[in-house]
């Protein structure tokens, strides 16, 4: 996977934590393309990781609630971050106390969180991702939705939207005894909105096919054909159009009022899309080997950020936990090459093998311990 030329990389060039997990005040200054978390189990190397991805997305990868990302006897979190875009250099800041939130760009508090959206982007893998391939349709849905919303801003307005108007047409179909007038307005909405989120994911895993093909193979060690297939809830077409699909997904959504008026929800749409991975034809989700679905989610994220690179003109910076204990050999040295070239790379390692390998660059190597970085 050699760079795009022309694409920008984008950077963490320092971090400061306070409070957050079990750090106390840290500062870490990185390095611009590789960098290795070394420790032992429990020492903050995910906790790391982890602080980075709240940088960009003002959201925790690992936990539902920013109270648990409270450093325990503490009533506060600040993280500081001087990163690298396009633009040039910013710097994000966020701090949660007492359940409020504050994110800052450049010390200017943002208005919305979404705000935050294509500033400094990054692609994570942790072991739990796994539900990637294991887990239901929810899980693969999340993944899609956050990677569309980083590639256009409008998807998340027209995911808002379509959430939005699902939830009045649900209490309209609980009320009951609703005229057919009043749900076709809402049909109307909720089939425009849904076609556009169909569209986008339609055409996004269409561009995300051949690059999962071509990382796939190579992680493998050129054994494996992976595809992946969107699985939509209406029998879209590859080809469709979006004023197609909003035609096919009115019909469909009228033709279930009567099932939907039972049930008292919305029981066709994208609410209900899904995607699947063949490993050389075969469902990775239900015959792959404990091996091939790690190495399938890690294909995954490396295909879409690969996509980003194309789509917005940048790399998102990768943050890779626990994934050496995963791979083979080869694959190690595919994944070293692959971020050696530009892009740079957060990895945490809890073995010194690693380090034995040359090309590893000066300064890379974080030594984590008990809540500090030496
Ligand atoms: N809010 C918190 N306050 C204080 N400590 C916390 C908090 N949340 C988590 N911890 C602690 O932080 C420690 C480090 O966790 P982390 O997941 O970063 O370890 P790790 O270095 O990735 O270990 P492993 O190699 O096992 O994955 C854990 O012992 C955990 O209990
Ligand atoms: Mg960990």
């Amino acid at each position: 996977m050699i760079p795009s030329k022309g694409v920008f990389s984008l950077l963490i060039k320092e971090l400061e934590l306070v409070n957050y997990t079990n750090y106390h005040h840290q500062q870490v200054a990185f390095h611009p393309k590789l960098n290795i978390l070394l420790g032992a189990n429990a020492q903050g190397k995910s906790n790391l990781i982890d602080s980075i991805h709240f940088l960009g997305l003002a959201r925790s990868h690992r936990q539902h609630q920013d109270l648990h990302l409270v450093r325990w006897g503490e009533n506060y979190f600040r993280l500081k971050g001087i990163v690298e875009n396009r633009q040039g250099t910013i710097t994000l800041e966020h701090a949660v106390k007492k359940g409020r939130k504050i994110a800052k760009i450049n010390g200017t508090s943002l208005r919305k969180l979404s705000s935050l959206i294509g500033q400094f982007t990054t692609v994570i893998f942790t072991p739990d991702d796994l539900t990637l391939i294991k887990g239901g349709p929810e899980s693969r849905r999340r993944f899609l939705n956050r990677k569309l919303v980083q590639l256009t801003p409008l998807y998340y307005d027209y995911s808002a939207q379509y959430q939005r108007t699902l939830i009045q047409r649900n209490n309209l179909l609980k009320r009951g005894n609703v005229t057919s007038e009043e749900i076709a307005v809402w049909d109307q909405q909720l089939s425009y909105y849904g076609s556009q989120i169909i569209d986008y994911r339609n055409k996004v895993l269409l561009r995300l096919a051949p690059i999962v093909l071509e990382v796939h193979y190579q992680l493998s060690g050129n054994k494996e054909k992976l595809s992946i297939l969107y699985q939509p809830d209406i029998p879209v077409k590859a080809e469709s159009s979006a004023l197609e699909i909003q035609e096919l997904l009115l019909s469909r959504l009228s033709n279930a009022l009567q099932t939907d008026l039972r049930k008292g929800f919305t029981s066709v749409g994208p609410h209900r899309d899904d995607f699947t991975c063949l490993i050389n034809g075969i469902d990775a989700r239900h015959y792959g080997s404990q091996g091939q679905q790690r190495t399938t989610v890690l294909t995954l994220k490396l295909a879409m950020l690969k996509l980003m690179a194309e789509m917005t003109g940048e790399y998102p910076v990768l943050l890779l936990d626990d994934v050496f204990s995963e791979l083979d050999q080869n694959r190690k040295e595919y994944l070293l090459s692959l971020v050696s070239e530009s892009i740079q790379t957060v990895i945490t390692a809890t073995e010194l093998d690693l380090l034995d390998k040359p090309g590893i660059p000066e300064g890379s190597i974080f030594r984590v311990h008990q809540g500090k970085i030496y």
